[in-house]
């Protein structure tokens, strides 16, 4: 008999360890059986609310509930035992005040499983982060593009282009690391800065659209996967083309439907004899 020993789940505190060791990998999912797929091969699974976009159809991430990410966090919790599981603040639901901040956080923790909770801003929600590191709560990080701010930014920009935007963004970098966050995302930031801070930042920092020398990188699933077409950004790289293998199987099924080449005998129950 050979027995399966189960591997303990990655922790924040072995991410932490990682910077200047050995890159992140790090992916989305949103449900269980993503989250079983790609386990195996990441050290982070983030609960994004990008789900809104890519699952809800929605136009930002602006609509996001707490009550969707405590669905969707639980699911992947469920889905896997390797990765470490972090799970998105959605807007609104932070933002106020550490106090508010620490009840939505709490909820996500106790509800999920989850090991911690991303949240977008930095200099502004410093204090916040403090707050919430202080009494349990693991916090990512996340500056740069943050989706949160779509309607402030004037849309989804590439920072860090002007000279205020990069001195603002690395004193953002400082400030959430001095907060006690375990890590930041950087989110489309020209290459050099998003290098500079990975050199200077005593935490880890994972990209999407920055810099290969960030400690880790970050991309959205179905982005790699050909399963989001409204939009494809720069950064996305495609390593597979599923959708179009969808829309392929879902056009033969439709094929035998009509010419009546499914169900055959072997999919269908006949009575004992
Ligand atoms: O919501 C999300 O998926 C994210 C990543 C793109 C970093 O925040």
């Amino acid at each position: 008999m050979s027995i399966k020993i189960k591997e303990r789940r990655i922790s924040v505190k072995d991410i932490e360890t990682r910077k200047g060791v050995e890159p992140i990998v790090c992916l989305t999912a949103y449900s269980a059986p993503m989250a079983e797929f790609i386990d195996d091969n990441v050290d982070i699974i983030l609960v994004g609310d990008s789900l809104g976009m890519v699952l809800y159809g929605m136009p930002s991430t602006l609509g996001v509930t707490l009550d969707m990410m405590i669905a969707h966090g639980a699911a992947v919790v469920r889905g896997s035992d390797k990765a470490c599981i972090i799970v998105d603040m959605p807007f609104g639901t932070y933002q106020e005040s550490p106090q508010a901040a620490y009840r939505s956080c709490a909820r996500v923790m106790a509800e999920t499983g989850c090991s911690g909770v991303k949240l977008e801003g930095g200099v502004e929600m410093a204090e916040t982060i403090s707050f919430l590191t202080k009494r349990g709560i693991p916090v990512m990080g996340h500056i740069g593009l943050k989706p949160q701010s779509v309607h402030t930014a004037g849309g989804f920009k590439v920072q860090g282009r002007k000279p205020d935007e990069i001195e603002s963004i690395k004193k953002d970098a400082v400030a959430v690391a001095e907060a006690g966050a375990f890590s930041i995302v950087i989110e489309s930031t020209i290459e050099q800065l998003s290098s500079e801070i990975t050199k200077e930042s005593p935490i880890p920092t994972i990209g999407i659209g920055a810099s290969v020398d960030c400690d880790g990188q970050v991309l959205v699933t179905e982005d790699i996967l050909g399963l989001f077409s409204d939009f494809t950004p720069r950064f996305a790289k495609r390593y597979a083309e599923l959708g179009t293998q969808i829309s392929d199987a879902a056009e033969k099924f439709a094929s035998d439907v009509k010419s009546r080449r499914f169900p055959t005998d072997e999919h269908c129950f006949k009575a004992k004899k």
